[in-house]
């Protein structure tokens, strides 16, 4: 049975104050639960509803000290029904769990010798009894109790309280958190862990100790994480205004997580891949998603703990909104430019499939089976742009006077989409009106942009038109105002003949008239990625060309000659003339321009990916775009193969640095490598395997891996080779081996992820290494798509092997096989197969149902 949005209800029951005991054990974890509750006006004489997890019994239920006879209590479903006089009253439960036993890593589960909880969306309630919903707020103390050899570290949200010795040879440490908090936001950990300590003092002077928990081997890895987490900090007090609020702030890194991070209240929870980091191990695009990842967790202190959501189809109140304020931190610490081509890349390639295919879902969904599947690129990234596009309408001032706001108005609360736009317009004085329309309709909006010019009267006009695509349950849409930073330039004259503006197109249709133009003039659009959108014009091969050379956003810059490169490889995937010679003299142009740094340039002349382009197709056959695109690759190799290798000894490595300035280099360098192998020289491979061996940090020696990987070279099994000796002990470097072989474009690449697969490395078990194998192997548009559906079989044999063990994990794998409307019809009737028999399966979890049975539509 969905659950609606609509059917919100306040709830019966308000817990304000929660004591929980807890003895840890990994066999046999024994949790008492004292609950202080409350009625709230609404419902009266509703019972006490406790969610609890399937199979959950109590040992022993109290009401205000008394024992409940059987008669008193019953379990429906998987609560715990207690029917009680209103009034306040004390309720007190008891349950043993097996954390041991926990391979769905929600609740309090084992990794690598700890025990940890992960609780968002719904893990509480695997731990104890619990009204499990954001909307109701606690203040908790955590009384927990273990060996202490085996876990001399006990941790907990807020403050520890007190530690003690017990004579059996347990220890106990008490904590308590003095911020009321929706029990998603619970934390717990014990083990043996070291911390990298630090200190952070706030701008009102409030003293922070800061701590990052890892296996003591670690240690040296915490350094980049620690470094982001204080920066992160002084950040949120200079853009917004946010200070960190108690005296401690932990984070802990283990190896078994579903997803990248927890941000539960003072002891953030990290897969281990986000925290740890130096350059023997980790590449610059890892550095980066560090830092990223550090900086999220921290700043849902405020957007998301201090203000948290009333109920999950709120999720992107508190998760687009941070995903923004990440994204301009990092935009902040390095490239502007380049951080918005990485994060319109991730939006193109995660999200614009998602809300074209079978499982789109506005920001603010209106209904779901299982919340867990909801964390999604649409709810993440697109609501990061929604938010930058009030970021945009409302300039930097008038935003942080709505951010103001909406913390001020709304802390301590559980809050909604509503209240946060509320905020902004009373800051602001003014009416979002028809901009909800975001929040509420799926699909991405096309505008069509179309500029002619009346040299006789020396005028422009712009027409735009918008559509909002239909998608599933929702056929008809409305026009949604769509912020537009657009800019005319001259073709002759390269001038600016009109500044850059924000246009705002509200209604379906709308036209500009821009006087004064007395030559042609070339349209800059959507500078900035400045709204969510496909933007469709007509502009030639030459003016595109012409703004990938002289647009002064260098994100238009780059976007010109995306559109360049996917306007030629559409043309050569459908038979029709196309102009290559613009695409080369265009990234002969980006190539030769010193103006311009590597990391730009890096980004700049790589060709749209195979999946993107089969989003531009009307019907995808994968095996044709990758003809075309493997086609220009080489061409584009081949025709400026002086000018690779000459990029390519301009940024040779010399000692290594973490400067952006290096990092550039790095990735202008490793681009360089694929067009020299691309171009079919003879000595490509060796160039790469020196590459590879001469590395001293993981950037330079993966990105020639990644190269030499879809070779057929003896150099390519001496560099695997070499590469698993070195890292075999290394879980998260392994994963790189893993994934390096299921992206690769070889013929054999079937086979030998068939093989991987059964490598005693491998295990469903991990979510980084089943996202290391499998994930990237159906993100491979070639080996997925093989045209005799062995491809989609392997993954649909892994989701239905990886089901029972990780449900959350194995559900992550279901969309690509979801997109089959996309193909032509043998390989969609291949995948909609699968989908049928993964749905069929007896006793699938509904994570996978879901996923499955709405991609069959
Ligand atoms: N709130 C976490 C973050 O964005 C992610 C939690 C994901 N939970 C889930 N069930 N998928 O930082
Ligand atoms: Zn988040």
């Amino acid at each position: 049975h969905p659950i609606l949005r609509s059917d919100y209800r306040p709830p019966a029951w308000l817990v304000p104050a929660v004591h929980l005991e807890v003895e840890l054990d990994p066999a046999a974890t024994r949790v008492r639960a004292r609950l202080s509750v409350e009625p709230q006006g609404g419902t009266p004489g509703a019972p006490l509803r406790l969610d609890g997890a399937p199979g959950m019994v109590p040992e022993r239920i109290a009401v205000d000290g008394r024992p409940l006879g059987a008669e008193e209590w019953r379990i429906e479903g998987e609560q715990l029904v207690i029917p009680l006089d209103q009034g306040a009253h004390i309720v007190d439960t008891e349950v043993v769990i097996a954390p041991e036993g926990n391979t769905q890593l929600m609740g309090l589960y084992a990794s690598g010798g700890l025990l940890c909880t992960q609780c968002e969306a719904e893990g509480f309630r695997r731990i104890t009894f619990f009204p499990d919903r954001p909307d109701v707020l606690s203040r908790y103390t955590v009384r927990m109790v273990a060996d202490r050899a085996r876990y001399p570290v006990l941790l907990a949200n807020g403050d520890q309280t007190g530690t003690g010795d017990m004579t059996d040879g347990r220890h106990w440490a008490e904590w308590h958190d003095p911020f009321p908090k929706p029990c998603y936001l619970f934390a717990m950990v014990a083990g043996d862990l070291k911390a990298n300590r630090d200190r952070f003092v706030t701008a009102s002077g409030r003293s922070v100790e800061l701590g990052i928990w890892v296996r003591e081997a670690d240690l040296p890895r915490t350094a980049h994480a620690m470094a982001a987490l204080k920066a992160s900090m002084a950040w949120d007090e200079r853009v917004y205004g946010r200070e960190y609020d108690l005296s401690i702030f932990n984070i802990v890194a283990v190896a078994d997580f579903n997803f990248g991070a927890m941000e539960n209240k003072g002891l953030n929870i990290f897969n281990s891949r986000y925290i740890l980091a130096d350059p023997e191990t980790a590449t610059d695009a890892d550095y980066d998603a560090v830092a990223g990842v550090v900086a999220h967790e921290y700043f849902h202190n405020w957007s998301g703990n201090r203000v948290t959501c009333r109920d999950w189809f709120q999720l992107s109140l508190k998760e687009g909104f941070t995903v923004f304020r990440d994204q301009e931190f990092s935009a902040d610490q390095g490239s502007r430019a380049v951080k918005r081509i990485e994060d319109v890349r991730v939006l193109r390639a995660a999200q614009f499939p998602e809300d074209a295919g079978p499982l789109a879902h506005p920001i603010r969904p209106d209904s779901y089976l299982e919340i867990s599947n909801f964390y999604t690129a649409t709810i993440y990234n697109k609501g990061a742009e929604v938010i930058r596009m009030l970021h945009t309408m409302l300039g930097a001032e008038g935003f942080r006077r709505g951010s103001d706001r909406y913390f001020d108005e709304n802390d301590g609360t559980a809050a909604t989409c509503e209240d946060f736009l509320r905020a902004m317009e009373t800051a602001n004085g003014v009416d979002l009106g028809g901009f909800r329309r975001w929040y509420g309709q799926a699909g991405t909006p096309r505008v069509r942009a179309l500029l002619s010019h009346d040299a006789a009267s020396g005028t422009a006009r712009l027409s735009l038109a918008q559509i909002v695509p239909p998608t599933p349950g929702q056929p008809d849409k409305l026009p949604m105002p769509i912020p537009l930073r657009l800019a005319l330039f001259g073709a002759e004259s390269g001038r600016t003949l009109v500044p850059e503006r924000v246009h705002i197109l509200s209604e379906a249709e709308d036209s500009i008239l821009f006087p004064a133009i007395g030559e042609r003039p070339v349209l800059s659009i959507n500078r900035g990625f400045s709204a969510p959108v496909v933007i469709e014009s007509d502009r030639s091969a030459e003016d595109l060309a012409f703004l990938s050379a002289h647009d002064d956003d260098p994100f238009a810059r780059f976007e010109a000659m995306q559109q360049l490169m996917v306007d030629t490889l559409v043309a050569l995937i459908e038979g029709r003339p196309a102009d290559e010679a613009a695409v080369i003299e265009a990234v002969r142009t980006t190539l030769a321009d010193e103006a311009l740094d590597a990391a730009f340039v890096g980004e700049a002349v790589l060709l749209p990916t195979e999946a993107f382009l089969g989003d531009q197709l009307a019907q995808v056959d994968p095996v044709a775009i990758r003809r075309a695109r493997e086609g220009l690759r080489q061409r584009l190799g081949r025709t400026l193969e002086a000018q690779w290798r000459a990029a390519y000894a301009a940024t040779a490595a010399n000692g290594f640095a973490l400067t952006p300035v290096a990092k550039g280099r790095r990735r202008l360098r490793t681009v360089a490598l694929g067009y020299i192998a691309a171009s079919g020289a003879a000595d490509a491979a060796a160039l790469a395997l020196a590459q590879f061996e001469a590395a001293d940090n993981m950037t330079d020696r993966y990105g020639a891996l990644g190269v030499l990987g879809s070779m057929v070279a003896p150099e390519r099994e001496r560099a695997l080779e070499g590469f698993y000796e070195r890292y075999r002990a290394d879980a998260l470097v392994l994963d790189k081996w893993f994934t390096v072989q299921a992206l690769s474009t070889r013929e054999d690449t079937a086979e030998q992820v068939a093989r991987l697969a059964r490598h005693p490395d491998f295990t469903l078990a991990n979510p980084n290494r089943l996202r290391a194998l499998v994930g990237a192997f159906a993100a491979n548009q070639h080996a997925f798509h093989a045209a005799d559906g062995s491809g989609y079989r392997f993954v649909a044999d892994m989701i239905l092997a990886a089901d029972p063990i990780n449900a959350q994990t194995a559900a992550r794998l279901v969309p690509p096989l979801g997109r089959w409307r996309r193909f032509e019809p043998m390989r969609a009737a291949l995948m909609r197969a699968e989908l049928e028999r993964i749905v069929a399966t007896p006793g699938l979890s509904r994570d996978v149902f879901e996923q499955a049975s709405k991609s069959l539509g």
